[in-house]
């Protein structure tokens, strides 16, 4: 085992059928930084059709969470993602403010992969799984 955190490491938050087509589910994970501390790691996963996109749930414009009640990333459309607070939309694609305050904008994306039918976040480091991984080294 090595101190430092695997890049590629993928983390299973989700069974694929846990989010319904065209609708979105979030998750209130802890990432591990880089000098070891831990942060609230709120993400956001939008299936759609045959794609999955992920990205952290925070606002471009104030940095807030983007859902105002549990769940409710998109707009009465069910079209594109919106920010409860001041109602900024972002494309499902590519995260892109497409109206409001943080026009132009985005937010950050995250990379996914499915593994056996579970949807996973890469690139980061996850608290749960990085302490399994020092009791699983004991
Ligand atoms: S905080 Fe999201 S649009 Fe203002």
């Amino acid at each position: 085992m090595t101190d430092a955190p695997v890049a590629s490491a993928a983390y299973a938050i989700c069974g694929v059928g846990d989010i319904p087509n065209r609708r979105c589910k979030g998750f209130h994970l802890v990432r591990v930084e880089e000098d070891g501390s831990e942060k609230p790691f709120h993400i956001l996963i939008v299936r759609w059709d045959r794609k999955l996109y992920g990205y952290v749930n925070h606002c471009p414009h104030q940095g807030v969470n983007l859902d105002w009640e549990r769940d409710q990333f998109l707009d009465s459309n069910g079209m594109r993602i919106i920010c409860g607070k001041h109602g900024a939309l972002f494309a499902v694609d590519t995260g892109e403010c497409v109206e409001g305050p943080c026009l132009g904008n985005r937010l950050e994306k995250l990379r996914l992969s499915v593994l056996d039918g579970d949807v996973c976040v890469n690139d980061v480091v996850l608290a749960e799984d990085a302490q399994a991984a020092a009791n699983d080294a004991d």
